[in-house]
């Protein structure tokens, strides 16, 4: 009879239960409950069993020693004890893997160190010759557990972890572990022979694992390797002869229908693509549609699914889509039980429904809750009437978003008809046609002679991630058509995330009053910002003869248009050397001579802060617009607010009697310390320089300071 010994399945938080009945089922001895484990008792045929045929289990490990240990060097005696010769030749490689509680070793990774030096120094001392450590892909893994002073030694049957079932090529955002989503369908007490449905299924986890379990496809059958088949003692025999066992027990199709969607064609795509290198491709059909409109394929079944629970998800927005899962499931889903796993558990409960089960489970460090609902049927349903309703639910659903939509065109089309109008009549070709107009579709649409680009702004919202591109693709969509303009001159640039999508790359150069300047829609700065047009023609007004400086002068349109009023001398100062050349460029594009014309790329508030008052006056106009803060202040960084009057007061100080500074600022809560300006009158202009154009009057703000020639400047 083949020896047996005692050996430790690992698993999740929650499914060590679900685990012990698994590995009586294959015939393991002694089975006993631990924390995140299961202990059991078999041979070496038992052992490859398990870690063919174990839906729930992480990894199976078998202990070759147990000693105590209260310091370092006992560890390190200790490990050096145990016979390493006969479980690793010198040629081979190790890796170790730590597992400590206690105080006695505070550091795992130390503790694993030196038990990997145990084990080389022993093998070398023995034979001439050194293992090597290979933390990827050894020929042994060895697990260190460490409980206070007690250490076990194990050797990790499995290799990789048995959630690596070889069939998953593509996930989505945030897939399921396969261990976990088989114990989950474990614990839903699915029979395995009735439909069961994912209407949030992303890469298609527990749906394929459903699959696999249904056509009895031991979940080991797709894996290239387990750990145990690098061992000394490795029985290929034995191991064939149970991998053509597990082979023998494939069940052929299934009777009833797997079914599975995602609003994402992306995560369907990858679920397909996992479906079929698992081999139950014919077994699980998916669909691309929203679980609004999602319903049963038959009468009653199962629905087991978990949601999107983003920490990053704002709480009102979570809640509203858990809100909108509770209505779906209650009409559309009678007949059927419910599972809904979540790791947000307040959000569990804006589902509005009594659930008749919760059980708690460890997502790694998540805690999260599997919640029952069952649904009960008031009436039979047939296929018919089924038929008639998903046409009615697609209705309903996408009624909602339709009226949305077609509100939303007619005051688009009305609005692009009034300020094109008006821009003809103004000569005007770059400028603002939606502005946030509906606070539902907070978007402002800038029109760039016949290209468009549309900034979405952050606004509180009750979609999930994939529901809101989904949203902006169709909106992009709609002004395109709406614009008539084609679909790739539609910039769309979103500000919370920084996504931009449209990549309309082609150089595209626009003119403002007779003067020309290169733009780039896809950029995170356009190029010409249209809402400072009137500042524009403002410095062109006043430039002639005069010397300009532009401060943060970014693309340098302000110095285009000063210059083209006759400036003398124009300095613009930028720190970014992108934005430094495009500036150059846009002056060459005027064929304004660059002698005249300075650009330095230097750090603004250090160009300023050289300016040297003594030096008498240097400028006579001056434009400035700092970089405003998103919010959060650092006080490593300077920021508008706390430096604004500095700033001011010492380019004040250079400015020549009667000269003037344009000061702007995009930081709309700015408080300006006009009475700590010395040397300047003061005078907020806000209101003459935001265009008609722009709803938002307070799109920048901006002040005009002069020089007074009584006052000493600081
Ligand atoms: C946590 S993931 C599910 C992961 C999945 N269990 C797996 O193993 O890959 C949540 C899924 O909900 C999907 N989703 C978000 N809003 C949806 C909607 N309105 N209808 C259908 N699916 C949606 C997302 O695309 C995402 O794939």
């Amino acid at each position: 009879m083949a020896e047996s010994f005692d050996m430790i399945a690992k698993t999740f938080f929650g499914l060590e239960g679900t685990l012990a009945e698994e590995l009586l089922s294959l015939g393991a001895q002694n089975v006993q409950l631990g924390r995140r484990m299961v202990s059991f008792r078999g041979d070496m045929r038992l052992m490859m069993w398990a870690n063919i045929c174990c839906r729930t289990a992480v990894r199976i490990l078998k202990p070759i020693a147990t000693f105590s240990a209260d310091d370092e060097r006992a560890l390190y005696r200790g490990i050096g004890l145990i016979d390493w010769l006969e479980h690793l030749d010198a040629e081979r490689s190790l890796a170790i893997d730590p597992v400590v509680h206690g105080p006695v070793f505070s550091n795992s990774l130390y503790a694993a160190q030196l038990a990997k030096d145990a084990v080389v120094d022993q093998i070398r001392d023995r034979t001439g010759r050194r293992p090597s450590v290979d933390l990827v892909d050894p020929d042994l893994r060895i697990n260190l557990h460490i409980d206070q002073n007690r250490v076990t030694v194990y050797l990790d049957s499995s290799g990789e972890s048995l959630h690596k079932r070889g069939y998953r090529a593509a996930t989505g955002e945030a897939p399921i572990n396969e261990v976990l989503a088989a114990g989950i369908l474990r614990l839903t007490e699915w029979d395995e022979n009735s439909p069961l449905v994912d209407f949030m299924c992303g890469s298609g986890t527990f749906l394929i694992e459903a699959a696999l379990m249904a056509r009895r496809i031991a979940p080991g059958l797709a894996r290239k390797h387990f750990g145990y088949e690098r061992w000394k003692d490795f029985d290929r025999r034995a191991h064939e002869s149970l991998v053509a066992e597990a082979r023998q027990q494939v069940r052929s199709k299934l009777a009833f229908p797997i079914r599975g969607s995602d609003l994402d064609p992306q995560v369907i795509a990858a679920a397909r693509e996992n479906g079929r290198r698992a081999g139950v491709a014919d077994d699980v059909q998916f669909g691309v549609e929203s679980f609004e409109v999602a319903l049963p394929p038959a009468a009653d079944g199962v629905l087991v699914t978990n949601p999107p629970y983003d920490e990053r998800m704002k709480t009102s927005r979570i809640e509203s889509v858990y809100r909108r899962i509770g209505d779906a499931l209650k009409h559309n889903w009678a007949g059927y039980t419910a599972f809904i796993f979540t790791g947000n558990l307040n959000a569990g409960k804006q589902i509005g429904l009594r659930s008749s089960a919760k059980t708690r489970l460890f997502n790694g460090p998540i805690e999260c809750r599997l919640l029952k609902f069952a649904l009960f049927a008031l009436m039979p349903r047939d296929a018919t009437e089924s038929h008639g309703r998903r046409a009615v639910v697609k209705k309903k659903h996408e009624g909602r978003g339709q009226e949305q939509a077609d509100a939303f065109r007619n005051r688009l089309a009305r609005m692009a008809k009034h300020w094109h109008r008006w821009a003809r009549r103004q000569g005007i070709t770059c400028y603002r046609i939606y502005d946030r107009d509906a606070p539902e579709i907070p978007l402002a649409i800038d029109w760039y002679e016949g290209r468009v680009a549309i900034i979405e702004y952050d606004r509180p919202h009750n979609r999930t991630d994939i529901e809101h591109r989904a949203w902006l693709d169709r909106m992009v969509e709609l002004v395109s058509n709406t614009l008539s303009v084609r679909r790739e001159h539609v910039t769309l640039k979103t500000k919370g995330t920084g996504v931009f999508s449209g990549k309309d790359s082609r150089p595209l150069f626009v003119q403002e009053a007779g003067l020309r300047y290169h733009a780039h829609l896809a950029a995170k700065e356009t190029g010409l910002a249209v809402d400072q047009r009137i500042l524009r023609a403002l410095l062109r007004a006043e430039a002639t003869d005069k010397r300009f400086l532009n401060l943060f002068a970014r693309t340098g349109t302000h110095t285009v248009a000063a210059a083209a009023g006759g400036t003398g001398s124009t300095i613009s100062v930028e720190a970014s050397p992108n934005l430094a050349d495009w500036a150059k460029k846009n002056l060459r594009l005027n064929r304004l001579p660059m002698a005249q014309h300075q650009v330095i790329c230097q750090d603004p508030l250090v160009y300023s802060g050289n300016l040297d008052p003594a030096a008498g006056p240097q400028f006579d106009l001056a434009f400035v617009e700092p970089p405003s803060f998103d919010g959060k202040r650092r006080d490593d960084v300077w920021n508008v607010q706390d430096g604004h009057v500095e700033l001011l007061n010492r380019l004040v100080a250079c400015l020549s009697v009667g000269g003037k500074i344009y000061f702007v600022s995009r930081f709309r809560r700015l408080t300006f310390h006009a009475d700590q300006i010395r040397g300047a009158s003061v005078r907020e202009i806000t209101r003459q320089t935001v265009p008609p154009d722009f709803r938002n009057k307070k799109v920048h703000r901006s002040w005009v300071l002069i020089r007074t020639p009584t006052d000493q400047p600081g």
